[in-house]
């Protein structure tokens, strides 16, 4: 695609760890459950030197869970947060609840918040709150159609600007971008994304980052895929995507599925 072209110049970033978040999303069911998944998904996390692991499981578990490791190698996030700081916002919960309770990151922007109602201008005010609580914001975009004629770059460069619009660039190594489109979540691997349609958008992610701060930023901003994730495309979208890690839902569920797809990005060979 010609539009991409001019990137290729440059070096595909796979410098560092890489980060592999669990999206629970409303599961499990009980606090037993929970625990269960989290520590089968702990025996392996905590043996891997090149993948951090992050669970984001529902509020409720957060406090629990975040007192059964002590791993620097695994952590926990918020699947949403408020960006004011307390008040009278009843169902909300701020960034420093979140901080408080053991998370080290919060995923803003899911598809499924926005689904419920959550605008580009919302998001960024989670951004903002997020960052400025220390926390690690991973914002997700992501459009609901991959259109042949590349409609959905625009769309993709919208909600990526209105997140970061006024975020220095100081603050982007608090900042993941989580690519998700909206087509390819909650299906198999096999109606996910092609690794070259996802090569293709994070270089596209990147040109926009770019244009907003500049080249250093844009190649060292964290850029992660999830979207059907499972064990029989992780492979493929490390290397020939190029993700830098994934948010994963439904098999983030099974310990076992999820502990392959941590032990596929822990060997993946950094050049
Ligand atoms: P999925 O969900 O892996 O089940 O497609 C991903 C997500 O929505 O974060």
């Amino acid at each position: 695609m010609g539009v991409f072209y001019d990137m290729l110049q440059y070096p595909v970033m796979e410098k560092g760890k890489k980060i592999v978040i669990a999206n629970w999303k409303m599961n499990p069911q009980t606090f037993s459950a929970a625990k269960r998944l989290f520590l089968g998904i702990k025996k392996k996390a905590v043996t891997l030197r090149n993948t951090d692991t992050v669970i984001a499981p529902p509020f409720v578990f957060l406090s629990s869970l975040s007192k059964l490791y002590s791993s620097r190698r695994m952590a926990l996030s918020g699947q949403d947060v408020f960006w004011e700081k307390k008040g009278s916002f009843t169902g909300e919960v701020s960034t420093s609840q979140l901080k408080e309770s053991g998370a080290d990151y919060v995923i803003v922007g899911h598809s499924e918040r926005r689904a419920l109602g959550e605008t580009n201008d919302m998001v960024h005010r989670k951004v903002k709150a997020v960052i400025k609580e220390g926390l690690t914001a991973i914002v997700c975009i992501g459009e609901s159609e991959h259109d042949s004629h590349g409609a959905y770059l625009k769309f993709l460069r919208e909600q990526l600007e209105s997140a970061l619009v006024k975020i220095k660039a100081g603050n982007l190594k608090n900042i993941i971008i989580a690519y998700e489109p909206l087509w390819a979540i909650g299906k198999t691997n096999d109606e996910a994304i092609t690794p070259e349609k996802l090569h293709e958008t994070i270089l596209f992610i990147r040109r926009v980052l770019i244009e907003m701060y500049n080249k250093d930023i844009a190649f060292n901003t964290r850029i992660i895929y999830g979207g059907s994730v499972e064990r029989g495309n992780a492979h493929a979208l490390l290397i020939q995507g190029t993700a830098q890690g994934f948010l994963v839902g439904h098999a983030s569920l099974d310990a076992l599925e999820f502990g392959d797809i941590l032990d596929i990005a822990n060997q993946v060979i950094e050049h």
